[in-house]
């Protein structure tokens, strides 16, 4: 006899009862091994969504779905670790140029990445444009790579939260992604499971984040900082914009390109500014007070770093970038100054043109993507180049253009629109555990 059975975890929760401890490890072991179905899964996460879980039963999930797994360990390191998270933006490359940065200051960054899905790109989807290099590294080489060089971004092998991924692939097609415990837990799961001494969260929130407010930002970012901390991991998040997207490009060479000037010590000031702010975070809880992110962007350590972590991953950090075979011009339509530029909009073009995949598996255009030429505060021309798309096939540019459509807002000189305008801040707020 079993210690619980699906249909009463399943009533519990529909009820809106507090799932036990034992409820909870009991199904999720039991899901992973197959003897809960999907379907009964799929009303169990309903039920979540539509009734939450407390701080004991979210924590309880997390575990759980860590115990699916295995954990790695980075005790034997000379140094100590620090990771970040990003809940999903456009145009964010900020790993790209904050791993190597964090590793020239002495800290080893485990960064364990995915690829993308939907409107937000992937970080490996990014750095394979770059030839040669390749995402899946074994345990052991991604020891050896971090004791060596400090940095590695690569694919999370299958042995981390076997649970979370089922589970994952299950919310996608289910309706129930945006559950804050579901949410919180998957992310926290294979963060903690990674085995990182700290960890900085950068929580998106605006137009082209997972989290279109404050508040439901918030409460995601309390809620993983809540499960890092209670499982000894140092826990920081940011709550950053995404109404705007990040730097000049929306894309998976173009964004490797603009990382690239950001470790040259250039690139969007954006780009600079949260990429410093998130590797100031990272150097705190890993306990180096000492050394200014900012200088080593200045004097080229992060770019030696960069260069061996891409080279140790069979990649060639010198050779050319693929390119688009076509590229279409946006003109501004009239002059003024750009008062809005929507993260979705620019996100979805970018998509369209076969930057992102529509679903699992699927390949990606490395040249494809979006520049754009202004950014919100800046004076435009008419019929100056806007933005400029990019794809090998050029069929998909209107529905491309279809998406920039009112995904924009240019204003006349000495408008009331120009006179309220504000540039918002970047970073909005930080959470700390309480
Ligand atoms: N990223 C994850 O890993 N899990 C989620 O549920 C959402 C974003």
């Amino acid at each position: 006899m079993s210690e619980h059975d699906a249909v009463e975890v399943i009533a519990a929760k529909r009820d809106g009862a507090a799932l036990s401890d034992s409820q909870i490890d009991w199904v999720i072991a039991n899901y992973t091994n197959g003897e809960v179905a999907d379907e009964q899964m799929s009303a169990l996460a309903m039920a979540i969504l539509l009734n939450g879980m407390d701080r004991r039963e979210i924590a309880r999930w997390t575990q759980a779905m860590i115990a699916s797994g295995e954990r790695m360990d980075f005790s034997s390191l000379s140094r100590p670790t620090a990771d970040k998270h990003s809940t999903g933006g456009v145009g964010d490359k900020i790993t790209l140029p904050l791993a190597p940065l964090v590793a020239a200051c002495g800290v080893a960054v485990p960064q364990l990445s995915g690829r993308g899905l939907g409107h937000t790109g992937g970080t490996l989807d990014k750095l394979e444009a770059i030839p040669g290099w390749r995402a899946a590294l074994s345990n052991a080489d991604m020891l050896a790579q971090l004791q060596e060089i400090g940095a590695v971004i690569c694919a999370a092998g299958s042995g981390l939260a076997p649970a979370d991924k089922k589970l994952y692939a299950l919310r996608d097609v289910t309706g129930t992604v945006e559950a804050i415990p579901l949410i919180a837990s998957s992310i926290m799961s294979k963060k903690i499971a990674e085995g990182t001494g700290s960890l900085v969260l950068d929580v998106k929130v605006g137009t082209g984040a997972f989290m279109k407010d404050l508040p439901r930002a918030r409460e995601l970012a309390e809620t993983m900082v809540a499960l890092g901390t209670g499982a000894g991991v140092h826990t920081v998040a940011l709550l950053t914009d995404m109404s705007t997207p990040l730097g000049l490009t929306a894309g998976n060479a173009i964004e490797v390109a603009e990382s690239v000037e950001v470790l040259a010590g250039g690139g969007p000031a954006d780009v600079v500014e949260l990429t410093v702010a998130l590797a100031r975070e990272m150097l705190a809880g890993a306990g180096i007070s000492d050394v200014d992110p900012a200088e080593k962007l200045a004097d080229g350590s992060a770019m030696d770093v960069w260069k061996a972590m891409i080279r140790a991953q069979d990649g060639d950090p010198d050779a050319p970038l693929p390119t688009a075979r076509e590229e279409h011009v946006v003109t501004a339509p009239t002059t003024g100054r750009l008062v809005r530029l929507d993260a979705m909009a620019v996100g979805m073009a970018a998509w369209r043109l076969g930057a992102g995949r529509a679903r699992q598996g699927a390949e990606v255009q490395a040249g494809a993507g979006v520049v754009w030429h202004a950014r919100p505060g800046d004076e435009v021309r008419q019929g100056t180049p806007l933005f400029t798309l990019l794809t090998d096939e050029p069929e998909r540019f209107d529905r491309a253009l279809a998406s920039l459509e009112g995904g924009f807002d240019i204003a006349p000189a000495g408008s009331a629109e120009v006179t309220a305008y504000a540039a918002e801040p970047l970073v909005i707020d930080r959470v700390v555990a309480d």
